[in-house]
């Protein structure tokens, strides 16, 4: 099966069949959510926050990027792949927007690039579309400008900032975008939003009337016990479950349970072995301790 083209997500909207995306950022978790069937995988610069420890996606480099986004194209063989330009990689200069898309694109084999803004990104969307590389649009709450925004807070909540979303989508739409991620934002602004595009929304945090989702996964598979957004929901608890095991690792390593024969080479070899070497060595005891109660064979002497 080849790989899913982003024109089929446009059906997708077409045909009113919701589209569910999730972030990935190595190779195992890209396995386990392209086999679960999950069609358009996100390789966010989320990863800056919940793979790397940093406290906000600004620190994330082109190279982090690039080593993450190769790791997820490489465990996946059908699902659209798209990967975050990082804070200040298409910012400065439309010629750097291209260049760093670009290498985005040959440098991990991603199918597609997404980024933050509007109606300012919108000619540089252009100019990467123009160049082939397909552009996924991201509006409303945009993460890397969150010290302009003063904090992760709900974007256009009044009807100005609606209108300016519904422009900056359309903006991104007519630049050649291929999809559109609405973060935080009212439902039904997300709702006009995607009632007046062609191309489908990808909501987080914008409610139900988008045509897809998408979730951070270690959000969603409950890595972080002590967090989780509002707009988040855990559909697993594997900090829970990994934090068990680990504790039923030491456990056994300390009790002798663990590793078993299974978990061995020659171990029952080496247990035969361990067993003669033991009772020749209690033989060899039994014959010195008799010799040294009776060091005259018994006899009684001269
Ligand atoms: O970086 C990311 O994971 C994202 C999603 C929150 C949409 O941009």
């Amino acid at each position: 099966m080849a790989r899913i083209s982003i024109h089929e997500l446009r059906e997708m909207k077409a045909r009113g069949e919701k589209i569910p995306m999730l972030t990935a950022y190595d190779f195992p978790t890209a396995r386990i959510v392209e086999r679960s069937g999950v069609p358009m995988i996100l390789v966010g610069d989320s990863l800056g926050m919940v793979v790397l420890g940093y406290d906000s996606t600004i620190p994330v480099t082109m190279e982090d990027m690039i080593r993450h986004g190769g790791a997820v194209v490489r465990g996946t063989e059908h699902a659209i792949v798209v990967v975050d330009l990082p804070f200040m990689s298409y910012q400065v200069t439309p010629e750097d927007a291209l260049r760093n898309a670009g290498r985005l694109l040959k440098e991990t084999g991603c199918t597609a690039v997404k980024l933050e803004g509007g109606q300012s990104v919108a000619p540089v969307v252009q100019r990467m579309v123009d160049a082939g590389i397909p552009v996924m649009g991201h509006i409303g709450l945009t993460p890397q400008s969150v010290n302009q925004l003063g904090g992760y807070r709900v974007q256009g909540k009044t009807p100005a900032a609606a209108i300016k979303l519904i422009n900056d989508a359309l903006a991104l739409q007519k630049a050649g975008a291929f999809a559109i991620v609405l973060e935080t934002v009212p439902a039904n602004v997300a709702r006009m939003v995607t009632e007046k595009l062609n191309v489908p929304t990808i909501g987080i945090g914008a409610g139900p009337y988008c045509d897809g989702q998408v979730q951070v996964l270690h959000d969603f598979l409950g890595f972080n016990p002590d967090f989780l957004p509002r707009h988040a929901r855990r559909f697993a608890e594997v900090a829970t479950v990994a934090g068990e095991a680990v504790a039923s690792y030491i456990d056994e390593v300390r009790s002798g349970v663990f590793p078993a024969a299974k978990e061995s080479f020659g171990l029952d070899k080496a247990r035969n072995s361990a067993a003669i070497v033991a009772a020749r060595a209690s033989a060899a005891e039994a014959e010195q301790a008799e010799e040294e109660a009776a060091p005259y064979g018994g006899g009684r002497g001269r």
